[in-house]
């Protein structure tokens, strides 16, 4: 498996960071989040939002060195106000029960507070220990513009976007923005979210995936993965015999004809 740098860093990332949205049995995801370190996934998803991820992943973390492990977390929109984004981010380091997370996003925007407003808390909290990068999810070009304008000259790591083989605007639209301002892509439900496209779609990817002895998601997370060797797909999984067949999506090489019909099958 490649590692992924993340631009203005010295930091190097594996392809797949593990997702915590939907837990749906504590101790399972406890089991798949310290397997997948393991197996090398250091990369851990959570928000504020998430009901009881943050403290399952602090449980998932006891006894683990905390700086093998690159841990992001997320702040509301309607508490990103200079004071609630500071009161949000101690909130989270309580819950996860560590001194700093290693990314901290702005979830979405929606206009609640002004950008500047949240980047001067990011800012401070960087130079507080609290959070070591900044990053934002779900913004649009103009906004992705907007945030670089603003915390220039700090980096802005991450823009987490959906990206799936159903909804590939973020290829076209978001993807090219990201590359021109150094700032790493992370794709998220790279499944679908677990709501598979239809019975058709379906069956294309089961018959490329026969030739290479890959389950359909294996190939989907092949053709999002090997064609943009410079983002990293977020799955959640907390079956250990999910994460392991995700973790193996990436040892076969899809032939031009395969990427053309699931191309032509998953218009972008
Ligand atoms: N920034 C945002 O606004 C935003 C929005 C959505 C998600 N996210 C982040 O991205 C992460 C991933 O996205 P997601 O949870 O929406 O969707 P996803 O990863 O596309 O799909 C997760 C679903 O797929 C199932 N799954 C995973 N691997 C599988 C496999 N090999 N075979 C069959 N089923 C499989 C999981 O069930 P099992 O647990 O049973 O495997 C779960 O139900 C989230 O957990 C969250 O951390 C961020």
């Amino acid at each position: 498996m490649w590692k992924v740098r993340l631009d203005g860093t010295d930091e190097y990332l594996p392809p797949f960071a593990l997702g915590t949205w939907d837990i749906r049995d504590r101790k399972r995801m406890v089991q798949t989040i310290r397997l997948a370190l393991e197996m090398g996934i250091n990369h851990i998803d959570t928000a504020e939002m998430y009901p009881g991820a943050e403290e399952t992943i602090a449980e998932a973390l006891r006894g683990v060195d905390r700086q093998g492990v690159f841990i992001v977390s997320k702040v509301l929109p309607y508490h990103a106000s200079y004071k609630g984004t500071k009161e949000a981010l101690e909130k989270t380091l309580r819950r996860l029960n560590t001194d700093y997370v290693d990314a901290y996003l702005l979830h979405w925007w929606d206009g609640s507070y002004p950008l500047e407003e949240t980047f001067r808390a990011f800012d401070e909290l960087i130079d507080e220990g609290k959070m070591r990068y900044a990053g934002v999810s779900n913004f649009s070009r103009r906004e992705l513009e907007e945030a670089v304008r603003i915390f220039s000259p700090r980096p802005i790591i991450f823009d987490q976007v959906k990206y799936n083989l159903s909804d590939r605007r973020a290829e076209v639209d978001i993807l090219p923005l990201c590359r021109k301002h150094g700032i790493t892509m992370t794709a998220y439900s790279p499944l679908w979210q677990g709501r598979y496209p239809s019975p058709e779609k379906w069956r294309v990817l089961e018959m490329v995936g026969r030739k290479y002895g890959a389950t359909p998601f294996q190939v989907a997370l092949n053709f999002l993965l090997t064609r943009n060797r410079d983002i990293i797909a977020i799955f959640k999984t907390e079956n250990p015999d999910h994460l392991r067949e995700n973790l193996d999506s990436l040892n076969f090489e899809l032939s031009p004809e395969d990427v053309e019909l699931i191309d032509r099958t998953f218009p972008a």
